[in-house]
């Protein structure tokens, strides 16, 4: 379990609520959220969600949707930011964690201004921090550089919603014709 999220979590929600993680892995994350009386899901390649295409759930909207260690690998970026607002409650809260570009240990070319500008419109109360984090996993054993994103899904005004809407409806049909992604029982 990502420990920041944890944290993130207990800091923010008072009530249990719907998450949704995008680029789930192994859901481990998804299984500890149950586990604390969530409703969750989570997506991934794997589950044939690909997230360089905006990604519609069935089972929209979230109070939390998260994605770690994703954003980097992606050639679409706007993309997965789009489909995590979309599929927000508004005020409902995004998290993120991706690698610094200063990282050594990852190819990642994102920065906190790259990262900051990605969310200029449709989120609030954004902020991106720097960190160092020791990775201990067997066979890694080494620093990196994270970049942390916690923001809240803002109203939009009529005009950027239906410029959007225009933008991503190609994209959302490319996910759709994928299978419907549950997470494990
Ligand atoms: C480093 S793992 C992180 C897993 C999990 N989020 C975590 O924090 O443990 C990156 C994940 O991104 C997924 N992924 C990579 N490219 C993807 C794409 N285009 N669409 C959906 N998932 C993708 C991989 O399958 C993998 O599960």
């Amino acid at each position: 379990m990502n420990v920041y999220l944890k944290n993130f979590i207990r800091q923010t929600f008072e009530n249990r609520g719907k998450a949704l993680d995008l680029g789930a892995g192994g859901m481990r994350d998804v299984a500890w959220l149950k586990r604390g009386g969530w409703r969750a899901w989570g997506v991934d390649i794997k589950t044939g969600v690909d997230l360089e295409n905006v990604y519609l759930s069935p089972d929209r909207p979230f109070d939390l949707v998260f994605s770690n260690y994703v954003l980097h690998k992606l050639r679409n970026r706007r993309n997965l930011i789009e489909t995590a607002r979309r599929n927000l409650k508004k005020d409902g809260w995004f998290f993120l964690h991706t690698f610094d570009r200063s990282d050594k240990n990852s190819s990642s070319a994102l920065t906190v201004a790259t990262v900051r500008s990605l969310l200029r419109s449709g989120f609030k109360k954004v902020s991106v921090r720097k960190f160092l984090l020791y990775d201990n996993e067997p066979g890694h054993k080494h620093w990196h550089v994270i970049l942390e994103v916690r923001a809240q899904r803002s109203s939009e005004n009529k005009k950027v919603r239906s410029s959007l809407s225009r933008l991503v409806s190609k994209q959302v049909k490319k996910n759709q014709r994928a299978p419907v992604p549950r997470s494990p029982s």
